[in-house]
């Protein structure tokens, strides 16, 4: 069974779906089952991916990259950052060229989980 929130890939055409309603165990596109993303917690690399989010007056800023923003390229940016609570899911969505960052109307210790995917990177969350 799929699970509410989880997010799915397809590898051949890139397809990206979150679940909003638990049901069959397997997603299928262009013929071959989806990939469940796990995000990811720990960046190694130079380019840095975990969400960082910081407290400020009505809500919460969350960062892509804490001191080095991360690209925001025709092929190779950050498409969407997510923020989870109990009962909303507040989701900004990005284009190349924007800043990978976003203001989310949402207290910082109502927050369960931070999100998001990059293009060639795959989930991250913190
Ligand atoms: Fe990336």
């Amino acid at each position: 069974m799929t699970q509410l929130r989880e997010i799915y890939y397809c590898e051949k055409c890139g397809n990206v779906v979150e679940i909003l309603n638990e049901g069959a165990p397997a997603l299928v596109c262009c013929g071959v089952p989806m990939v469940k993303l796990e995000a990811k917690t720990e960046d190694a690399s130079i380019e840095k991916h975990v969400p960082f989010v910081e407290e400020v007056e009505g809500g919460v800023l969350v960062k892509v990259g804490q001191n080095q923003e991360h690209p925001m390229l025709e092929n190779h940016y950050i498409k969407f950052i997510e923020v989870l609570r109990k009962d909303k899911v507040c989701r900004l969505e990005l284009k190349p060229d924007d800043k990978p960052e976003g203001f989310f109307p949402v207290k910082k210790e109502e927050i369960i989980e931070v999100r998001e995917w990059c293009n060639l990177h795959g989930l991250w969350k913190s």
